[in-house]
C-alpha cells in the first residue's frame, strides 16, 4: 500500500510517499519526498514566527504533493492511506497539514491518520540500510527535543530521560545566536567549530555526572554568553571559531556520556540518533567511535531525513499499519496535539 505523509509542524513542510507490504519483516520503502523549509524566512525574526508559518504551510502543501506524486510516477487514485503530523508542534501550522490530509483523504476514500512527530524521528532510521533491531535506545536531539527512550518495538516506548530546560538544538541555535550566526544557527555554529580548537575555552557540561539520564543546557547558554563578552566589541575571528568549537564539544560530550548510560542501563546493544541535532558531524564521529568501543551498533536517519521531513511521518505510519497499530479515521474528524506526550502512544502489552 502506498502511504503519503505530510509534515507541518513547525517550519518545515514535508511530503513523501512510501509504500508498505503487508508483512512486518520488510521495511516500508521510500518512493519520493520533498521539503519546503522556511528557514530563510523567518531568519529576519531570529525565530519561527508561527503565524507566518501556518500561512506558508497552506501556499506550499499541495504544489510539494504534486512533485511527490510526479517523482513518484504515482497518482493519486494510488495513495492507500494519507498520514499527517497530529502533534506535537504550533498548532495553527499542525491544522494547515491536518485539513489537508484529512480532506484528501476524503476526497479519495481513503483512511487518514495522525502520526506523532517524535516517533516519526525515532523510527526514521529504518529509511536507512541496514535498519536497526529492536530492542534500542533512541537518542532524539532536535530543535524542540532532548529525550532518552527505550523503543522495544514499534509502539513500544519508555522514556529514559529527558532535558529539564533548554533542547540540544536549542543550545546550538542560542549560542550560534550569541555568536552573531543567525537562525537556525546549529549548522552554522558546526561549520565554524571545524576550524576552531575546543580546548580554547572552558566550558561548563551540565549533568554530566548526574548519575541519571537527564539534560540541562540553560547554563551551557549563560557561560557562552559570558566568554562572548570577555572577548570585547570585535572579537577576533579564531577566537569565535575556538569558542564555537568549545560549545560544541560540550554538548556533544553530553549527549555522548549518556547515551553510553542508556545503553548500560538497558542492556540495549543498539543505539540509534535522530532529529535535527543528529546530522551533526562531531556528534556522530564521536557516538561511532564511542559506540563501536562497547561492541554495540549505531544507527542514524539518512543525513537529509534527520530534521523536519514527510518521509519519517509516512514511515511511522506504514510501520503501526504492518504492526496492526494503526487506527485510521473514516469519519472526516480529525484534532491536533500541540502538546503530545510520546509516552502516552506506548502501548503495555508485550
Ligand atoms: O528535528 P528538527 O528539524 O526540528 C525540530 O523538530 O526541532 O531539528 C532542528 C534543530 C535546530 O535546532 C538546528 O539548529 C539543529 O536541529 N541542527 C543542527 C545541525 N543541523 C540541524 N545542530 C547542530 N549541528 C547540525 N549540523
Ligand atoms: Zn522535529
Amino acid at each position: 500500500m502506498k502511504v503519503l505523509g505530510i509534515e507541518s509542524s513547525c517550519d518545515e513542510t514535508g511530503v513523501a510517499l512510501v509504500e508498505a507490504g503487508g508483512d512486518a519483516s520488510t521495511p516500508p520503502r521510500l518512493l519520493a519526498e520533498a521539503l519546503h523549509t522556511q528557514a530563510a524566512m523567518h531568519a529576519d525574526y531570529g525565530g519561527v514566527v508561527p503565524e507566518l508559518a501556518s500561512r506558508d504551510h497552506i501556499r506550499r502543501v499541495l504544489p510539494l504533493l504534486e512533485r511527490v506524486l510526479a517523482d513518484a510516477g504515482a497518482a493519486p487514485a494510488d495513495i492507500g492511506l494519507v498520514a499527517y503530523t497530529r502533534g506535537p508542534g504550533l498548532a495553527g501550522a499542525l491544522l494547515v497539514g491536518a485539513g489537508v490530509a484529512v480532506a484528501l483523504a476524503a476526497a479519495l476514500g481513503r483512511p487518514a491518520l495522525g502520526v506523532h512527530h517524535l516517533e516519526g524521528h525515532l523510527l526514521s532510521p529504518f529509511l536507512a540500510s541496514p535498519t536497526p533491531a529492536f530492542p534500542f535506545v533512541a537518542l532524539l536531539v532536535s530543535g524542540g527535543h532532548t529525550q532518552l527512550m527505550h523503543v522495544a518495538g514499534v509502539g513500544r516506548y519508555e522514556l529514559l530521560g529527558e532535558t529539564i530546560d533548554d533542547a540540544a538544538g536549542e543550545a546550538f541555535d542560542k549560542s550560534a545566536k550569541l555568536l552573531g550566526l543567525g537562525y537556525p544557527g546549529g549548522p552554522a555554529l558546526a561549520r565554524l567549530a571545524e576550524r576552531g580548537d575546543a580546548a580554547a575555552f572552558k566550558l561548563p557540561r551540565p549533568l554530566l555526572h548526574s548519575g541519571d539520564l537527564d539534560f540541562s543546557f540553560a547554563g551551557l547558554k549563560t557561560a557562552v554568553l559570558t566568554q562572548h563578552r570577555k572577548l570585547g566589541a570585535a572579537p577576533d575571528a579564531q577566537a569565535l571559531a575556538d569558542l564555537a568549537a568549545a560549545t560544541q564539544e560540550a554538548i556533544v560530550d553530553v549527549l555522548v556520556a549518556k547515551s553510553l548510560r542508556a545503553l548500560e542501563a538497558t542492556g540495549a546493544s543498539t543505539l540509534v540518533v535522530a532529529g535535527g541535532v543528529g546530522a551533526n558531524r562531531r556528534l556522530r564521529q564521536r557516538l561511532d567511535a564511542a559506540v563501536a568501543r562497547r561492541g554495540a551498533a549505531v544507527h542514524y536517519p539518512p543525513l537529509a531525513l534527520c530534521t523536519d521531513n514527510g518521509a519519517m511521518i509516512a514511515l511511522a505510519a506504514a510501520l503501526r499499519l504492518q504492526h496492526g497499530l494503526a487506527v485510521p479515521q473514516t469519519d472526516g474528524a480529525f484534532d491536533v496535539r500541540p502538546r503530545w506526550p510520546l509516552a502516552e502512544l506506548s502501548i503495555t502489552t508485550p
